[in-house]
């Protein structure tokens, strides 16, 4: 769609930039929007003319979501497990190999009709960037075509064959490292930008994630990782020590990891994932502690059919205000310029002049309602690069 689009009556606009508080916030505001892109932020009453007009009616107008970790190339769901688990069993990840079994049987076009429905899902609930990864295909043939789906779908996709150690390979674990390393690893990376491993007891240990991390790195792959998930370990240290984009969940940390995130050089971003918490039913992480430590922090909803099936940003803002000691504010800030630092992008997650166009339109007058009305919802209008969906 071509020609200006200028979205006006805007009671509260949530820049990420310059404006009140630490939202950046503008009232009585309008955005024009010129191919794609934010080409100008101000008061209504100064708002140029354009071809076109989107009334926002008074409500408020937020950057769109970044989901900056999602695993949505899959088939099947465990909705037993999570039964199961609400009857008390604990996760463990081992129903992972579950998901594997049924996403290697599968064709790829049910794994795309997953992705499309996933991704359909996170944007009516305003996500206008959504990560996407590999991991449950684990041979090279499964994981490559894993990523080739996800790239139809999104740039920002990542090669997750360090997710666990498939049956086949669990007495070898070493030789399962060096497919990872080697063909595996060459295959995937035309279809990614990130390489990513799940480094906790039970997966890879250190030694294989650094390995692993260092392999996609040396073809040009960015680093995030899933670390300190299921109890403390080395994974967030590993992760800031390889100048990784993200370290992911951090629900167990010590002081020694948050000393390590709020370093003075450090540029990796802690990212939260507290559906993964309510899906498992185990303790939220401590994001005051991270706050206050001066750590960059990102909310995503982890989504996967096993530990957190929710595309939900929203659900995510209101778990981590409620659970998390996160202010709305910070909460908001996280799920846009946090995902969006996760992944080392300024082109999303702020709304000023430059910006993509990627926006949404809240049925409610303040962000704050992101987190007092959980579970409604409140997304009335989204654009993405500037083009109303
Ligand atoms: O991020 N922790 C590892 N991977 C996913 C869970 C995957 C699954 O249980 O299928 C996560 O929570
Ligand atoms: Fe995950």
């Amino acid at each position: 769609m071509s020609g200006s689009l200028l979205v006006d009556n805007i009671g509260e606009l949530v820049t990420n930039g310059l404006g009140e508080g630490p939202l950046g916030i503008r009232r009585d505001a309008a955005v024009l929007v010129e191919e794609g892109r934010v080409a100008w932020v101000g008061a209504a009453a100064y708002a140029p003319a354009a071809d076109r007009r989107v009334d926002a009616g008074g409500a408020a107008v937020l950057p769109g979501f970044v989901d900056s970790h999602a695993h949505l190339v899959f088939a099947g769901d465990r909705a037993a497990e999570f039964a199961a688990r609400m009857a008390g069993e604990p996760y463990t990840g081992g129903g992972i190999r579950t998901t594997v079994g049924a996403t290697r049987a599968a064709s790829d076009d049910d794994l795309r009709a997953t992705v499309r429905r996933l991704r359909g899902e996170a944007l009516r609930q305003g996500t206008t960037t959504m990560e996407i990864k590999s991991g449950y295909g684990l041979t090279v043939a499964d994981e490559a075509r894993s990523l080739r789906i996800a790239a139809e779908t999104s740039t920002e996709t990542t090669f997750l064959g360090a997710h666990v150690v498939p049956a086949e390979y669990a007495d070898r674990p070493d030789d399962y490292v060096g497919l990872v390393c080697g063909p595996m690893l060459a295959a995937a990376a035309p279809h990614a930008k990130w390489i990513d491993v799940f480094c906790e007891r039970g997966a890879f240990d250190v030694d294989h994630a650094r390995a692993i991390l260092a392999c996609g790195q040396a073809v040009g792959l960015g680093v995030r990782l899933h670390a300190n998930q299921l109890g403390p370990g080395p994974g967030v240290q590993l992760g800031v020590e390889l100048g990784a984009a993200s370290v992911d969940h951090c629900t167990h940390l010590s002081d020694a990891d948050v000393d390590a995130l709020a370093g003075a050089h450090t540029t990796t971003v802690a990212t939260l994932l507290p559906g993964a918490e309510f899906s498992t039913r185990s303790p939220y992480p401590d994001a005051r502690r991270l706050l206050d430590a001066g750590v960059t922090v990102a909310l995503a909803t982890d989504c996967n059919p096993g530990s957190s099936y929710t595309s939900s940003m929203p659900f995510c803002i209101a778990l981590a205000v409620r659970e998390m000691r996160m202010t709305p504010a910070e909460a908001v800030r996280a799920a846009t310029v946090g995902g969006a630092r996760a992944l080392r992008r300024d082109d999303v997650g702020v709304l000023t002049p430059g910006a993509r166009a990627d926006l949404v339109v809240l049925d409610a007058p303040s962000y704050l309602h992101l987190a007092y009305r959980p579970g409604v919802p409140l997304i009335r209008k989204v654009l993405l690069n500037g083009v109303p969906q």
